[in-house]
């Protein structure tokens, strides 16, 4: 019997993991086997877990699988990605060998430069505490570069100070963005100390009120872009390449069909930002917020045919990514992924991550504008959905290829499938 129900789980954070999982088994009336998933699936993982979170009690897995074919800046990488979803990785493999001819991706970068904002309330007239703060960048500088001393030895550090002015529903506001280049770190914790260092003596300068210090995820400069050329070919034809521009066209044009359109550029994007340990939601809210730059949310990758009437993809975004720090230096995986990279610098990340985004956005536009994306979803999707009706062993196999003949992967008929199968080895 479980106690009363109540959120309301006094010390949970005290215990141990597996006293917590317990206490929340007895408050949820949980299933003996419900908590031996929960025990197995972190097992060898449940002390970094109690580490990373308050009140762990398991380990969430998902599938970390590689992107092959793909040619950064002339050098081939394996790309670990982790997604739950089926069709992600095939998706990109295949995107990536019909650019293999034509070298791949070439990339450029604006450097691992961050920004975090500080809110200045009051002091009069917002533009002439704008131009306070400006005349104090000499000391801005030297309080920001004093709280990461580390950060300047290797070659990173304070940049710029830009204040803008800001329209608010209760009146202007001076908004301070100081400029740090972080080097290998994302730099949140980094930009987030310096504003907070920095906060009083804005306020003692200029006679306004401080109060929000955080850094912005909208990271506009430290974009990163991807370019590449698919040869006509590699395409499908003169017909498909049209239809591809065509599906560019409307994402560019239309914010509900751009969701969707980004959507699958973040499905190659945040797995690997995911398998490498970063900031999956930072990416995501920078990447979105940077598709509305223009007052209108459009596609984030561009498309056009060159003269030779090639097919000519880039994607242009932010990526605030890094190697050291958070999850990255202390998660096994994300360590052990980055080592299948084979990158030296946060830099090196964001260009292959962008990459991927490009990829995955081509497998897309390309599939969408041809057959439609159920056909490729198919194998793995049945797969997916005989282990869903409870298939093990050679019995998911069977399942699989008996929805993919019928060209129906529905649960139901997984069901019968299963059972007939069941029925007939009995
Ligand atoms: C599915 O996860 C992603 C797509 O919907 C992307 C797109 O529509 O471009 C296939």
């Amino acid at each position: 019997m479980s106690d009363a129900p109540t959120s309301r789980l006094e010390g949970l954070h005290k215990m141990t993991p597996a006293e917590r999982l317990q206490a929340v088994a007895r408050q949820t009336n949980l299933g003996n086997e419900a908590v031996s998933d929960l025990v197995s699936a972190a097992e060898g993982r449940i002390e970094l877990a109690d580490r990373l979170v308050e009140n762990a009690i398991s380990v969430m897995s998902i599938p970390v699988g590689i992107a092959t074919n793909m040619i950064v800046d002339g050098r081939d990488v394996l790309v670990p990605m982790a997604t739950e979803e089926s069709s992600v990785i095939a998706a990109v493999c295949n995107a990536a060998k019909r650019c293999r001819g034509t070298g791949g991706f070439v990339t450029s970068s604006s450097g691992p430069v961050m920004a975090a904002q500080v809110q200045l309330l009051g002091g009069g007239d917002p533009n002439n505490v704008r131009l306070k703060v400006y005349e104090r960048i000499n000391e801005i500088r030297a309080i920001c570069d004093e709280v990461d001393p580390l950060l300047v030895k290797v070659g990173g550090g304070f940049r710029d100070v830009d204040v803008r002015v800001v329209d608010t529903a209760e009146g202007p506001m001076t908004i301070v963005h100081i400029i740090v280049d972080t080097r290998d770190a994302m730099g949140a914790n980094a930009v987030n100390s310096m504003a907070e260092a920095l906060a009083p003596k804005l306020s003692e300068w200029t006679g306004a009120r401080s109060l929000l210090r955080i850094l912005t995820n909208l990271a506009d400069r430290r974009v990163v872009r991807a370019r590449a050329v698919w040869p006509l070919e590699e395409i499908g034809g003169q017909e498909v390449r049209d239809n591809m521009l065509s599906a560019y066209h409307f994402a560019d044009a239309d914010p509900y069909r751009a969701a969707t359109h980004n959507k699958g550029i973040m499905n190659g994007v945040s797995a690997v930002v995911l398998a490498t340990g970063n900031d999956t939601r930072a990416i995501e809210a920078g990447a979105h917020a940077f598709a509305s730059r223009d007052g209108r949310y459009r596609s984030m990758s561009r498309w056009e045919r060159d003269p030779a009437g090639n097919l000519v993809g880039s994607l242009e975004m932010p990526m605030a990514v890094g190697l050291v720090g958070g999850a990255t230096k202390v998660h096994p995986t994300a360590r052990a992924n980055l080592a299948v990279l084979g990158v030296s610098s946060a830099d090196e990340l964001a260009r292959i991550i962008v990459s991927i985004g490009l990829a995955q956005n081509f497998a897309a536009m390309r599939a969408l504008a041809t057959t439609g994306i159920q056909k490729g979803h198919m194998a793995l999707h049945a797969q997916n959905v005989a282990l869903v009706v409870g298939a093990v062993g050679d019995e998911v196999d069977k399942v699989a290829s008996e929805l993919k003949a019928l060209g129906k992967v529905r649960q139901d008929l997984a069901e019968e499938i299963l059972a007939r199968i069941r029925a007939d080895n009995s």
